[in-house]
């Protein structure tokens, strides 16, 4: 026996609630669902006609929207209403680092999802089913069930009832259609086990039973941290040993693949690189480094902090290599950055190692030009600023802005001092570096710090080359 379910909520209509009811909705055609937010802008966008004006880009997400939308998939800002007739809720908002207070820089802020909690107390009706979708710290549950289970919910409707269920997404961007398509698995916790079958049977309508996993409310909201905080700490130990290739001769490369043949490390996320971006590695382990601290366990605290502490310092190493290789001034030099997303085939630009590389440059009195296929000008003066001109001491370039994005048919590589490759969009990987030579100042650099391109075709065209993890290039160049 198990609960029926024929109205679905989703609380949040960002990178996680859209791709995720999308999926569902193409997957499970009787049932509806409801995709809700306070952002009408972002709702608007949801519900433009024109595709390419949805709020976030993923491949094959116009597809099933376009499938989808108004059939048994909506988006709107009917919040209350939309809580009132559901059946199963996901609460899937932001829960970004805690900026003031206890754990401030640490802690995540659960005020979204406090304030969704304290909706569903309101509008909800007869028996509901709350999912946590969000990334939570563990025992967040608690607080969820506190509110639900107040005196005030009873004394509204006495026939009222919830359980709860952790759900965490374990989607990446830009491939995020393919993973809620083809998961590893699905984690749900919960101690209800009708409750628990019924999202077990959503999933069922295309994942296989075997990869459908089912724990304890808090082993579900663990189990969530602890992957992210393991996928990140592979790409710091890939990072500090690709620095150390630069100054012994070793290639990362090779050594990534000498190593992931071992079937006990295995091959993925060993690509060296500028360092992990992206919303939710650094706020994940820095809610596990909190969550350790608070309960008396500073030693692992301090073991996780260390993989956000390299991936800061691989960041910060990116640019300070830059500025030694152009003769340790950037003041008034052109440098084309090709890149801005914090990986590719997404828009996404929070916490973009981008951001971190750019501002150093721009600090250092270089002028960028900057380059990337889906992330807008608006995005990056919210990430960069937009006129920094005045910055510049002895600026010889007669510009508006100390950066500026443009595109690459825009005579983008004329007179540039040096290029850096920061994003992995596959157009990268294409460019004539024969001609771009011809059009950038001499000597001329260009930086890849993503491995895409072929080392071979740019030494060719005589300008100097650094890769990220590369020993074989540290003496060639100098
Ligand atoms: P997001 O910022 O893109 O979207 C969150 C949305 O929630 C926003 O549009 C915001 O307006 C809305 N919101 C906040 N409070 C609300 C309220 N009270 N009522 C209605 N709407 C409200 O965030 P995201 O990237 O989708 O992440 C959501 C959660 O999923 C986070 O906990 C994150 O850690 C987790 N997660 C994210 C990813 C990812 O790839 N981005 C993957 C797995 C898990
Ligand atoms: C990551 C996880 O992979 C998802 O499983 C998880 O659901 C999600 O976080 C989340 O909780 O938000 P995402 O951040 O979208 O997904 O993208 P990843 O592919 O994990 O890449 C994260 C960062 O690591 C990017 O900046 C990427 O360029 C970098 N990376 C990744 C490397 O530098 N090297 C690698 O080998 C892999």
């Amino acid at each position: 026996m198990s609960y029926l379910i024929k109205k679905v909520c989703c609380i949040g209509a960002g990178y996680v609630g859209g791709p995720t009811m999308a999926v569902f909705a193409d997957k499970c055609k009787y049932i509806s669902f409801n995709v809700v937010d306070i952002d009408k802008e972002k709702i608007a966008a949801w519900n433009n006609d024109d595709l390419s004006k949805l709020p976030i880009f993923e491949p094959g997400l116009d597809k099933i929207i376009k499938k989808c939308r108004n059939v048994n998939l909506s988006f709107s800002n009917a919040v209350e209403e939309a809580i009132s007739e559901a059946d199963m809720i996901f609460i899937s908002v932001n829960t970004p680092t805690k900026t003031k207070g206890q754990g401030a820089g640490k802690a995540s802020d659960l005020r979204y999802v406090e304030s969704c909690a304290r909706q569903i107390s309101k509008y909800a009706r007869g028996h509901t089913i709350v999912v946590e979708k969000s990334t939570l710290p563990v025992r967040t549950g608690e607080l969820i069930k506190s509110i639900l289970e107040s005196p005030d919910v009873k004394n509204r409707e006495n026939s009222i009832t919830f359980d709860i269920l952790s759900n965490p997404e374990f989607l990446s961007e830009g491939s995020a259609i393919k993973d809620l398509e083809l998961p590893d698995r699905v984690l749900i916790g919960g101690e209800n086990s009708e409750a628990l079958t019924a999202l077990g049977d959503i999933y069922r309508n295309w994942v296989s039973p075997d990869k459908i996993i089912y724990t304890n409310l808090w082993s579900s909201e663990l189990a969530k941290l602890t992957a992210n905080a393991f996928l990140a700490q592979r790409i710091s130990s890939i990072n500090s040993i690709g620095a150390l290739c630069e100054v012994t001769g070793a290639d990362i490369m090779e050594v990534s693949r000498a190593i992931g043949t071992d079937s006990r490390i295995g091959a993925k996320f060993l690509n060296s690189g500028p360092g992990f971006g992206g919303s939710c590695f650094k706020k994940d382990i820095l809610n596990l480094v909190y969550l350790a601290n608070y309960f008396g366990l500073p030693e692992v605290g301090n073991f996780w902090e260390a993989v956000v502490e390299i991936n800061t310092w691989n960041q910060n190493r990116l640019s300070k290599l830059i500025l030694d290789k152009l003769f340790g001034t950037l003041n008034g030099k052109l440098i084309g950055i090709l890149g801005f997303a914090f990986k590719a085939n997404t828009n996404d630009t929070r916490e973009s190692p981008a951001i971190m590389i750019c501002k150093n440059l721009l600090e250092e009195g270089a002028i960028l030009r900057i380059h990337d296929p889906k992330v807008t000008e608006k995005q990056m003066i919210k990430d960069l600023g937009s006129n920094l001109k005045e910055n510049i001491p002895n600026n010889d370039f007669d510009k508006n802005n100390q950066w500026e994005k443009l595109s690459l048919e825009d005579d983008f590589y004329k007179d540039c001092d040096a290029i850096v490759i920061l994003t992995e969009w596959d157009e990268y990987s294409q460019i004539n570096w024969k001609e771009v030579a011809n059009l950038m100042k001499s000597p001329g650099w260009v930086f890849d710090s993503r491995s895409i391109v072929n080392k071979q075709n740019v030494l060719k065209s005589g300008l100097k080359f650094w890769k990220v993890g590369d020993g074989s290039l540290s003496t060639k160049n100098d």
